[in-house]
This record gives C-alpha cells, sequence and structure tokens, in this order.
C-alpha cells in the first residue's frame, strides 16, 4: 500500500512539474519545525542552482500551484526557499481507513519471498544459559518475526553448542563420581539404561564443578579432553551418556526459551554437521584450498582490498581435530544442501565477528556456497551492569539468566501491586508478562550492535521509553473498548472521520509510520526502530487521551470514529510487540 509520505511526495513532485521543474525535487519529509508546519519540502533548495534563481521564487510558484491541493490543508513558502506543509485532515482520515481494511496494516509483503535462516539463540548444552545468549535470543526472535511478517520464509536454527569441551568434561567428572556406571565399563555389551544417570540440577551442578577443576589439574584436564575425542570418534558408552545429557538439558532450555517466549523450528547443533566434515576438508584439499601450515590444515581468506590482517581459516588442528570453524562450515554445507536459503543469518556476540569474516569468505572462496547465497552477520554489542562492565551477579559471577528473569519479575511484581489496580491473584502471573517486556524492550529499543546498561530500576518502570510504559498504554485503550463495549458500543461502526483536534491528528500521523517502520527495520535488522516507533505511538496516544472526551463524547458518529481510531491504535501496538517477542496482558 502506498505510504503517506510515498502519496505526499507524488503530489509535491507534480507540483514541481507543473511550475516547470524536475519532479524528483519534490521530496517530502517530516518537519524539523514541528511548532511550524507537520512536513516540509527543501526541493526549491536544492533545485536553485540548476535553475539559476533565488530558491523563495521556485517555492513560491510549487506553493500556487498546490493552493488547492486535496493532500494539503496548508502550503507555505517561506524564505530562504522551504515549503512548509499539513496535510488535510479529510486526506489523512482517508488514509486511516485504508491501512484499517488492509491486512498486514500497509505494510508490503515481499514480492518474492525468500527463505532465510536465522542462526540464534546458540545455548551451549550443559552449561547454564547466560545473559548473552539472552541477547542473541531476544534480537534473533525479534528479527524472525519480522522477516515473517514481512512474507519471507524464516527458519530460526538454536544452532546448539553440543559437541565440545563441555561434553568431555562432562563424562570425566562423572566417571569419578560414579565409576561402577556401565558406560565407562568397556566390556559391557548390554543395553545402557534408559534413564539418564543424572537430573538437570545434578547435571548443571556437574559442568561448573568439572570445568574448575580442569583449571587446577592438568592430569584431569587431559582426561577430559581425551574423552572429548573419544565421544567425537564415537565411543558407544560415551555416546550413550551423550544421549542423556542432550535429553536432559534439551528439556530444560526449551522451557527456558518458551519462558522468554522464543520457539526455534530447528533444533540443531553442531554435532549433527560432524558427518559432512570428512568429505568436506577432502574436497577443499583436492580443490588446492586447504593446505597444510606447521601441521595444521588451513585454506586463505585475505583479500587484496583488506586494510586489517585477515588470518587464514584453520580447518584441522595438527592433530586432526577440527574447530569451531569447521563445524560452521560444515553447517551451511548441510543448511545449503537441507533447504537452499537465500540467506543466512547469524546473531552472535559481535566479538565473534572475525570468526564468522573467516567462515564466509572460506563458504564462498571453496564454493560451499555460491553468489546467491547471501551469507550476514548482526554482531550485538554487550549487555553491562551499572558500572559499566559486563553484567554480573553481586557476587561477580557470570548472571545466570533464570535469575536476572527471576529479579526482573520480582521487581515489576513489586510495582505492580504498589499500583493497586489488580486483585494479588493474577499479580504474578501479570508480573511474568510485564516482566518480559521490560528485559526485552530494554534490549531492543537500543541499536543491537551498541553495548548498553541493563538497568532494572528503569527498564521496569511505567514511564519513560520502556516496556512496561507500551503495555500499560494498550491496557489504557483496551480499557476503553471494554468500558464502550459494556455500555452497549460495538466496535467496528461507523468510520473514521477527519481529526477534531491537533491531538488526534497527531496520533493518526504517528500511526501511519507502521508501513515504513517495519520495513525499514526489516532491510536493517533493525528492531529498535519498532521500538522508537511505537514509543512515537503511544506518547501521541497519551496526549490525546489527556485531551479528547472519549466515551463521554456525545455525537454518535464522533464517538464512534474514535473508538475505531483506538482499536487502530491497538492493533499497532499490539502488532509490534509481538514483533517484539512480547505481549500486553489484559490489566495491570
Ligand atoms: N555456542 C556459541 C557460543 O556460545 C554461539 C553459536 C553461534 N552460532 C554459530 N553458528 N557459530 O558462543
Amino acid at each position: 500500500m502506498k505510504k503517506l509520505m510515498e502519496c505526499m511526495t507524488e503530489e509535491l513532485g507534480k507540483a514541481f512539474e507543473k511550475a516547470g521543474y524536475d519532479p524528483a525535487l519534490g521530496r517530502v519529509s517530516v518537519s524539523n519545525r514541528p511548532d511550524l508546519c507537520e512536513y516540509q519540502c527543501n526541493g526549491a533548495m536544492a533545485g536553485a542552482k540548476a535553475y539559476k534563481k533565488a530558491p523563495f521564487m521556485i517555492a513560491d510558484e510549487v506553493a500556487a500551484v498546490l493552493a488547492d491541493s486535496p493532500v494539503f490543508e496548508k502550503v507555505e513558502s517561506v524564505r530562504p526557499g522551504f515549503i512548509n506543509l499539513d496535510v488535510s485532515a479529510e486526506f489523512l482520515a482517508s488514509y486511516m481507513k485504508k491501512m484499517e481494511s488492509d491486512e498486514n496494516l500497509s505494510v508490503d509483503r515481499a514480492a518474492s519471498p525468500r527463505t532465510i535462516i536465522i542462526d540464534y539463540g546458540g545455548p551451549n548444552v550443559a552449561k547454564p544459559l547466560h545473559v548473552g545468549h539472552l541477547r542473541s535470543a531476544i534480537i534473533g526472535e525479534s528479527i524472525k518475526r519480522i522477516a515473517r511478517f514481512m512474507g519471507h520464509k524464516v527458519l530460526g536454527d538454536i544452532h546448539l553448542g553440543d559437541w565440545g569441551l563441555q561434553m568431555g568434561l562432562i563424562i570425566t567428572e562423572l566417571r569419578k563420581r560414579q565409576p561402577d556406571l556401565p558406560y565407562f565399563d568397556d566390556n559391557f555389551e548390554g543395553e545402557y539404561p534408559s534413564d539418564p544417570p543424572f537430573t538437570i540440577s545434578e547435571l548443571e551442578e556437574i559442568y561448573p564443578a568439572a570445568s574448575k577443576r580442569s583449571k587446577e589439574d592438568e592430569d584431569y584436564r587431559n582426561e577430559a579432553l581425551l574423552a572429548t575425542s573419544l565421544l567425537q570418534k564415537g565411543k558407544r558408552g560415551y555416546m550413550a551418556l551423550w544421549n542423556h545429557i542432550m535429553k536432559v538439558s534439551v528439556a530444560d532450555l526449551k522451557k527456558n526459551y518458551e519462558n522468554l517466549n522464543v520457539s526455534f523450528d530447528l533444533w540443531k547443533g553442531e554435532s549433527d554437521v560432524q558427518p559432512y566434515i570428512p568429505d568436506m576438508v577432502k574436497k577443499m584439499q583436492e580443490d588446492g584450498f586447504a593446505y597444510e601450515d606447521q601441521g595444521a590444515l588451513i585454506v586463505d581468506v585475505k583479500e587484496d582490498t583488506d586494510t586489517k590482517e585477515i588470518p587464514p581459516c584453520m580447518i584441522l588442528k595438527s592433530d586432526g581435530a577440527s574447530l569451531y570453524t569447521t563445524t560452521d562450515l560444515a553447517t551451511i554445507l548441510e543448511r545449503k544442501k537441507l533447504y537452499d536459503p537465500d540467506e543466512i543469518l547469524y546473531v552472535v556476540d559481535k566479538r565473534q565477528e572475525l570468526h564468522f569474516v573467516q567462515v564466509f569468505r572460506c563458504a564462498r572462496r571453496t564454493g560451499i556456497v555460491d553468489e546467491h547465497t547471501v551469507l550476514s552477520f548482526l554482531g550485538f554489542g554487550t549487555m553491562n551492569g551499572k558500572d559499566g562492565k559486563p553484567f554480573k551477579t553481586r557476587e561477580g559471577g557470570v548472571m545466570r539468566l533464570e535469575n536476572l528473569i527471576a529479579d526482573i519479575n520480582e521487581e515489576m511484581y513489586k510495582k505492580i501491586v504498589e499500583n493497586r489496580s489488580v486483585r494479588d491473584m493474577d499479580a504474578e502471573d501479570t508480573a511474568k508478562v510485564v516482566g518480559l517486556s521490560a528485559v526485552k524492550y530494554g534490549d531492543l529499543s537500543n541499536q543491537a550492535v551498541k553495548d548498553y546498561v541493563f538497568d532494572v530500576d528503569r527498564f521496569t518502570s511505567f514511564e519513560g521509553n520502556t516496556g512496561p510504559y507500551i503495555l500499560y498504554t494498550i491496557v489504557r485503550i483496551k480499557s476503553i473498548l471494554n468500558r464502550y463495549q459494556e455500555e452497549g458500543g460495538h466496535l467496528g461502526e461507523g468510520e473514521i472521520l477527519p481529526a477534531g483536534n491537533k491531538s488526534e491528528k497527531d496520533l493518526m500521523r504517528q500511526i501511519v509510520g507502521f508501513g515504513p517502520t517495519v520495513e525499514d527495520a526489516f532491510e536493517e535488522k533493525a528492531p529498535h526502530r519498532i521500538c522508537a516507533y511505537i514509543y512515537d505511538v503511544a506518547n501521541a496516544f497519551n496526549s490525546f487521551y489527556h485531551e479528547t472526551r472519549i466515551l463521554g463524547e456525545e455525537d454518535p458518529g464522533r464517538k464512534k470514529s474514535l473508538i475505531r481510531l483506538l482499536d487502530l491504535t491497538r492493533k499497532v501496538l499490539e502488532t509490534s510487540i509481538d514483533l517484539l517477542g512480547f505481549s500486553a496482558p489484559e490489566r495491570m
């Protein structure tokens, strides 16, 4: 659907043309002097040189052509040559009506949908989730939803870290604790028990204990390395243990991600692509890309235009073991084979950027992907504490995701109970819903690449640029709509009429930004655009609400129009927060 800005730009373009100038000069933008006008066009300034004319003369002529334009209710030429514009309230209302009836709320869906795999989440099995994984999950989930809304075919893949040293560590520690288990008996030929020899809480204790010990005790570390390599070679007992570890942790991970309203289409991991590695490496050697350097196997990936040194991609270590890089390359190979994606997007900590530069170049150079497959990296910044350092627990340890969420929910609960508008019974559930908005909005409202400060107090506030403020606004709208219905009114009657006051018009002017915002957010992979948009809409709505009688409106036609406007506001806000990955409660 044509955007309001396009309609206005077209109208200006026609006027420039009519006055004898290039229609391309007619670009309209939001006014940077909202005290003077709503929109502006600086085309006369831009065209002055080419036409050898004073800009205000051009502006005067164009304004004269627009004198009775149906699109604008005010067109003013001001010195030195700007054109100040106010959109016509009638035109705006008719635009709102079209937007209301458009099932995508004016968003243009992709004409030719692409297949996009988003690699996000990236937790490491058996290690607790930490805040870094939180950012990947929050940002990746939002981009997935935006891309889907745009009409693309999107697959979210969690890409579990399930094949590394942590597995060898757990096996080693388990062996020390329960040496009699059949998994450690090389002569055991029977069937291994189907029940795991640990619970999730035991597993969560085993890994850190093993990790700590391996740092203090070299023999222990070597044992863990050996166990990892035996597992990777497929040792029967270790594979059986690995399956137990996977089952127990994946069930726990699923629960954790569900609480975050994050879901994956594919639960694949590093282990799944190991079978591809031998052939992949062989082909790289045969094709002359991979060669031996000090015992290791490497592929050069530097390019002439590099301004800083890009080291070669290491494919196999001198002991023949594969690496993080090798696994990522094999993963691209598998994805290409199974899903033939147009794009693979990685949402990973920006400190891993060099790794992905190497992997992408190597994949292209060795022909794992052709030029049609876009490989992109969205690197996010660090979540810091108030001290400006990476977020830690009060004791200085790594903050576990569950504890962080629990802290937020507790704070949210306190604030909701203080607000006292909810009976205690559902305050806890409401706190969870609102708490999630606090965490997600707090993260997504920043440009992903930037570091930000995780501030529980600020994020959970009902005022300011926060998730709870947005939800509060939605709940307010819903309660008015509910009351209207309780009083016998029906939604969807009448029609949207031209705005009756400035704040109502301002609200309408904000709402129409939905289409361009979602399209830009997709193009730029920038959920923060949607946050900025809903913050503006929420502010415009609250000003409107304070200045306008809604349920008390006496003219029935106007009342129906106001209700429709409220319902549309609710719809753009609720659709937007769904794209960000959270939802609003019924009451707060
Ligand atoms: N498991 C990794 C980590 O915790 C993140 C994985 C990111 N995705 C990838 N394809 N490498 O750092």
